[in-house]
């Protein structure tokens, strides 16, 4: 079974998060670091809420979080500069408020499409969203400023990356060790905003 709890859902319900995939944006951040000091984040398809709740944990109240979900946040989530809204992240109103609440240090977006069951489907829809992400991220980010991008694998997802690659100082596409083995979610990931 798909839900079976494994070692990072354990560990997950261990140290308060409300879903393994904070393990993801972790190891992300470990690598690249994300996630500094002071910094102002704009987290895309944050429910249930272990990234934003992973954010806060590391930003100490140093800092901003803005997150929004097409659902509302788990139970719990909650800290003094992090700021939810329940949206979609692409709608008129919560794109009038992601601007002003920036220029970002970093954008990152965990959101994924409802699936269907169709892979060519699922792929494009997960596409589409990913690029919705990007284009955002190229306009609000900061100079410098780093991306985080979940985008379903098997589509057109080289052809983002290249953007990214021509944009950033460094661009790269990971699959986190959290990420189910069944799973064909992977993360574009862009380091060093250029221009500014
Ligand atoms: C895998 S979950 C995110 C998990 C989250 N990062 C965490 O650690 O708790 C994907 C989320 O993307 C959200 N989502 C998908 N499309 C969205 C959109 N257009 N705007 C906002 N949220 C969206 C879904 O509602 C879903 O909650």
């Amino acid at each position: 079974m798909r839900d079976k709890p494994d070692h990072y859902s354990l560990q997950a319900q261990r140290e308060g998060y409300p879903a393994r995939s904070v393990y993801k944006l972790k190891e992300i951040d470990e690598k690249f670091n994300i996630v500094k000091r002071g910094c102002n984040i704009l987290d895309i398809g944050a429910s249930p809420g272990s990234w934003s709740l992973y954010l806060c944990r590391k930003l100490k109240g140093k800092g901003s979080i803005t997150a929004v979900d097409l659902k509302e946040l788990g139970r719990g989530i909650d800290c003094p500069n992090l700021k939810f809204f329940k949206d979609d992240a692409f709608s008129e109103s919560f794109q009038k408020t992601a601007v002003e609440t920036g220029p970002y240090d970093a954008v990152i977006s965990d959101a994924a499409p409802s699936t269907t069951g169709n892979r060519t489907v699922d792929t494009g829809r997960s596409y589409n969203l990913a690029e919705d992400v990007l284009n955002f991220a190229l306009k609000n980010l900061k100079p410098r400023g780093s991306l985080v991008i979940k985008i379903f694998q098997g589509g057109d997802e080289h052809q983002l990356l290249d953007i990214i690659k021509k944009e950033f100082k460094t661009g790269r596409i990971l699959k986190p060790k959290a990420c189910r083995k069944e799973s064909f979610e992977v993360f574009l990931i862009g380091t060093g905003r250029l221009g500014g």
